[in-house]
């Protein structure tokens, strides 16, 4: 039985799941023996009618033409060391004038950026045609800012090269029978909109140091051109994907900006943090009152977690791990499905470093979400520390024991995305639940070894028969799963190395002179390649 695996399993720490006590966790056994997937799977039982099976990819990811259509520099562009000199917010203290340029300050790929990623800027009818030869009827991508505003303007018209590529493609999903999910904010912030010293973004604070919305009218003025320029035919909106990642993960581990002066972890994401959530609550708000009665869509945010089992069935572990969800997860969801502010535990443990809101600014935060969407990937153990550590929830990871992916921080356990559903469905009171993303990183250097990713179709064997059992067996309201990622791309700084893509992308093909000329047939599942 996988309860006898498990005991016999290969060393690692952790508690037996069948021995522990608690409602909210150690219920499960584990499905599957320590270190491996398991190498066959059964799938049981069916997913509910209308379920949605979709993919994901972000704009910086894909799109390449970094210089096209008149699109400004993003903070990405920057970060990434690109040579933004001569567009709109080009801001080249940092940037590579004359590649191959070992300067790329935030990038550990050196050299890599998503100057051209893969490409579908140019080539997005070849990715429709992919995602139709998958039998793709969902599709998630992002609306880069500074396509639409170069300089993230707060007022005048958004650029039309951008507008017309954004409506084209959209047209070109529908027509392909796609159904659009569109998220607003996937970390490309207009570079004009964060140029130190003047400007802050959202990490723009007062001379006291309490947060400012200083891009607030900018942010209102590009949701609401998109909302009016693409809500007939988009009816999802996703406000900002991740805000966790993108403050957090800002302050010094590898996220755009990530250059001073933000380089402080306990105090600048939860700054930046105030002002994205000031600024869903608005967009949502807006929305709301503006467009949802006649456009009849529905508009949510997507925040990220990966699981934190507790290590022992200590109280201090179990502690723990309950905090460390709270404040990651609960960080941003609280104040939008909780009760209009940070949870309570935080406010407790950080005090004054948690910036406050109004009481205008609670209400509009509260139910500002038609659905819960969660992006999630992978699982750990969690242990009490004395050390408050990097998040303050005194408490340390551990993977010992999970299967692993090719990116670092990626071990997976179907079972942990199964909690996570149960978490969020106990604390928010049973909301809507898409699972935005979640996927599985494989190394491959040829399309072979690329197509050869059965480590990948056990994640989501496994993954998604959790998610099966969760709205099944516990209850979840649980309507979607969208796979990261349609093909391989810019795994930000990690950049083209780490593959999350259910398609293999040749990012040589055209480079090697000697490789057979160019193939312009329909890519199919079957060969899983896509060329650039
Ligand atoms: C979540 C992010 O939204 C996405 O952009 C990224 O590529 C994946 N995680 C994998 O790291």
């Amino acid at each position: 039985s996988p309860d006898a695996a498990f005991r016999a399993g290969s060393g690692g720490g952790g508690v037996l799941m069948s021995s522990c006590s608690g409602p909210s966790r150690c219920e499960y056994p584990m499905p599957y023996p320590w270190g491996t997937w398991p190498v066959t799977y059964k799938y049981e039982g069916s997913f509910p009618d209308g379920f949605v099976w979709g993919v994901g990819t972000a704009a910086y990811q894909v799109e390449g033409g970094y210089k096209d259509g008149g699109r400004g520099a993003s903070v990405w562009d920057t970060f990434t060391g690109a040579n933004t000199v001569g567009m709109p917010g080009g801001n080249c203290s940092y940037c590579c004038k004359a590649p191959p340029c070992s300067i790329n300050p935030g990038v550990q790929d050196k050299g890599s950026t998503g100057n051209v990623a893969t490409d579908s800027y140019h080539m997005f009818p070849t990715d429709i045609a992919l995602m139709k030869a998958m039998g793709l009827k969902h599709y998630r991508f992002s609306i880069s800012w500074p396509r639409m505003f170069p300089h993230g303007e707060a007022t005048g018209d958004p650029d039309k090269r951008g507008v017309e590529w954004y409506s084209n493609f959209i047209d070109a999903l529908l027509k392909a029978k796609i159904t659009p999910y569109v998220t607003l904010y996937h970390w490309d912030l207009p570079q004009a909109l964060l140029s130190p010293p003047e400007k802050g973004g959202w990490w723009a604070r007062d001379a006291e140091g309490k947060p400012v919305n200083e891009v607030l009218p900018n942010w209102l003025h590009y949701v609401d051109t998109c909302f009016r320029l693409f809500g007939d035919r988009v009816k999802f909106w996703v406000t900002f994907n991740e805000a966790w990642t993108f403050t957090k993960l800002a302050s010094g581990a590898g996220k755009a900006p990530g250059i001073q002066p933000y380089m402080n972890p306990m105090l600048d994401p939860y700054i930046a943090g105030h002002n994205v959530l000031r600024a869903h609550a608005a967009a949502v708000d807006l929305y709301r009152r503006k467009y949802q009665a006649q456009q009849k869509g529905q508009i949510g945010i997507t925040n990220n977690f990966d699981w934190r089992e507790p290590k022992t069935n200590t109280e201090a572990d179990i502690a723990a791990a309950e905090r460390a969800i709270v404040f990651n997860l609960g960080w941003y969801s609280e104040p939008i499905f909780g009760d209009g502010d940070y949870p309570a535990e935080m406010r407790a443990a950080f005090k004054d470093t948690l910036p406050s809101f109004t009481e205008e600014e609670k209400r509009m935060l509260k139910g500002s979400a038609d659905f819960f969407g969660l992006n999630h990937y992978g699982t750990g153990w969690f242990s009490a520390s004395k050390d408050p550590g990097w998040d303050n929830s005194y408490g340390t990871v551990n993977e010992s024991g999970f299967v692993h992916g090719q990116s670092k921080w990626l071990y997976g356990a179907g079972w942990g995305l199964r909690k996570l559903l149960n978490w969020v469905k106990r604390r928010y009171n049973s909301p809507t639940i898409y699972v935005t993303e979640g996927g599985w990183s494989m190394a491959a250097i040829t399309p072979e070894q690329g197509a050869n990713d059965t480590g990948r179709v056990y994640y989501y064997a496994n993954y998604t028969s959790e998610v099966q059992r969760a709205i099944q067996e516990d209850g979840v309201d649980v309507r979607g799963y969208f796979a990261w990622s349609l093909m391989d791309n810019y795994e930000w700084e990690m950049g083209y190395k780490e593959r999350f893509g259910i398609t293999f992308v040749d990012y040589n093909f055209g480079l090697d002179p000697n490789a057979p000329l160019p193939n312009t047939a329909v890519p199919t599942p079957g060969n899983q390649l896509r060329r650039r």
